[in-house]
C-alpha cells in the first residue's frame, strides 16, 4: 500500500552543498589598531597573540589543559557550522596535547553535548581516558522566554559540558597495573609478602597487585613501602625493582606524579548550577555590548584549576578568548600559557589580566 507520509531518507542523489561557512556570527567589536605587543606577561602567566598549534612547542609541561575551542555553532571566526567538522578541527591540537602531557596531566574539554560526543573518539584514540562529564546548567535565565519550541522542535538547551580526561598511565608502554604485578613477580617474592611490605592485612595484594577491576592505584606512601621492601628482599640480580628510570627505585614523591592531581571541594557534584556570565563579570565594549559570546564563568575555571593542580603547576589555555582560565590561574598562583588568534579578543583579554 502507498504510504502518503514523506520519507525521511531520500535515495536520490543529494544536492551539492557549498563549503560550510566558518565565519563567526557578528562580533560586537573589532579594534582598528593591533595590540602593541603580541605577548603579555603577568606573574607566571603568559598570553600570546597567535595560533596555539605553533606555540605548544615553546610552552612548559602542562599539569592541566583547559580546552574551550570550536563548538560547531559559528561562535567565532574559524568555528565550524555544526558538530560534523569538529573532530577534524581538534585533531592536530589533541595530538599535540598528547605529546606534551605526562601521567599527571588533566584535560578539561568544554563543549556542547553533541560537540563532545563528536570529539570523544578522537580523544580516546589519542590516549585520553574519560573520567567524568560535568554539566554546566545555566538555568532558564539563559533562554529568558525567547525560544519558540515549535520552531526548534526540541527542548531548549541551557547546558554545556566540561569533560574530565586523564592519561592512561603506563611505564614504557606497559599499563601501570600490569607493570606493578610484573615487577613484584621479578623479585621472586611471594605475593602475600606485598602485604607485609605495606603493613596491611591483605589490601596490597587485593588492590595494588590485582589485575582485574579491583585494581587500585597504590597511594605514594604505600608505593614507596612496596618498592623499598622489593629492593631489600627481592632477588639481588634483578635490582632495581619498581624503577621508572632503570636506576633508582621509585619514591613516594616521584610516584605522586604518576597520576593526575584531583581534589573535590566539599559538596560539589557533576551538575554545576551557575547563571550565564553577566553584569560586572561580562567584558563589555564602551557601548555596553558583550565582547565575546563565549566568555566562561571565572569561578568555574577556578574550580577546574583548584581541583586538578597545585600552586606552581602549569596550565594551558590553547583557545584563550578573553583568557578566563589564564586569569583563574593567575589568581590561584599557577603558571599559565594561553593563546588567542583574534587581535581584538587578545587585546581585551590582555587588559583584563593587566587590571585583574
Ligand atoms: C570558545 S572561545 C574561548 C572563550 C574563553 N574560554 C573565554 O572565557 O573567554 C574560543 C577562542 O579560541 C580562539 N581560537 C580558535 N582557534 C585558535 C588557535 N588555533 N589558537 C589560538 N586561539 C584560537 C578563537 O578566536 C576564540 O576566541
Amino acid at each position: 500500500m502507498h504510504d502518503p507520509r514523506p520519507r525521511s531518507v531520500s535515495h536520490q542523489k543529494p544536492p551539492r552543498n557549498p563549503a560550510p561557512s566558518t565565519v563567526g556570527r557578528s562580533k560586537a567589536v573589532t579594534l582598528k589598531e593591533r595590540p602593541a605587543a603580541p605577548r603579555f606577561e603577568r606573574g607566571q602567566v603568559t598570553l600570546e597573540l597567535g595560533d596555539s598549534l605553533q606555540l605548544y612547542p615553546t610552552w612548559g609541561v602542562p599539569s592541566v589543559i583547559i580546552s574551550d575551542g570550536a563548538y560547531g555553532i559559528l561562535g567565532f571566526d574559524g568555528d565550524t557550522s555544526d558538530h560534523l567538522g569538529l573532530a577534524r578541527w581538534y585533531q592536530s591540537h589533541v595530538r599535540a596535547w598528547s605529546q606534551a602531557a605526562t601521567a599527571a596531566t588533566t584535560l578539561w574539554f568544554w563543549n556542547s553535548e553533541i560537540g563532545w560526543a563528536a570529539v570523544h573518539p578522537l580523544l580516546e584514540a589519542e590516549g585520553w581516558r574519560y573520567v567524568g562529564c560535568n554539566v554546566w546548567n545555566k538555568g532558564s535565565a539563559h533562554i529568558a522566554g525567547n525560544v519558540s519550541t515549535q520552531t526548534i522542535r526540541r527542548f531548549p538547551v541551557v547546558t554545556e559540558v566540561c569533560v574530565q580526561y586523564v592519561r592512561a598511565a603506563e611505564v614504557d608502554g606497559t599499563p601501570l597495573k600490569v607493570w606493578l604485578r610484573q615487577e613484584w613477580k621479578r623479585t621472586g617474592l611471594k605475593l602475600s609478602q606485598a602485604n607485609i611490605a605495606c603493613g596491611v592485612k591483605d589490601a596490597a595484594v587485593r588492590k595494588y597487585l590485582d589485575q582485574g577491576h579491583l585494581w587500585y592505584f597504590p597511594p605514594p606512601v604505600a608505593m614507596e613501602k612496596l618498592s623499598r621492601y622489593a629492593n631489600r628482599h627481592g632477588r639481588p640480580d634483578g635490582r632495581p625493582y619498581f624503577s621508572l628510570d632503570g636506576q633508582t627505585p621509585v619514591t613516594a614523591q616521584v610516584w605522586k606524579r604518576m597520576r593526575a592531581h584531583f581534589r573535590c571541594p566539599h559538596g560539589v557534584t557533576n551538575v554545576w548550577d551557575r547563571a550565564p556570565v553577566r553584569d560586572e563579570e561580562r567584558v563589555k565594549t564602551p557601548s555596553g555590548r558583550a565582547v565575546h559570546l563565549n566568555q566562561k564563568p571565572l569561578d568555574l575555571m577556578e574550580r577546574l584549576i583548584a581541583s586538578s593542580s597545585e600552586p606552581g603547576d602549569t596550565i594551558w589555555e590553547p583557545f584563550g578568548g578573553l583568557f578566563t582560565a589564564a586569569l583563574a590561574a593567575l589568581r590561584l598562583g599557577r603558571r599559565a600559557h594561553a593563546a588567542e588568534l583574534d587581535p581584538t579578543y587578545f587585546e581585551y583579554g590582555r587588559r583584563r589580566l593587566a587590571g585583574g
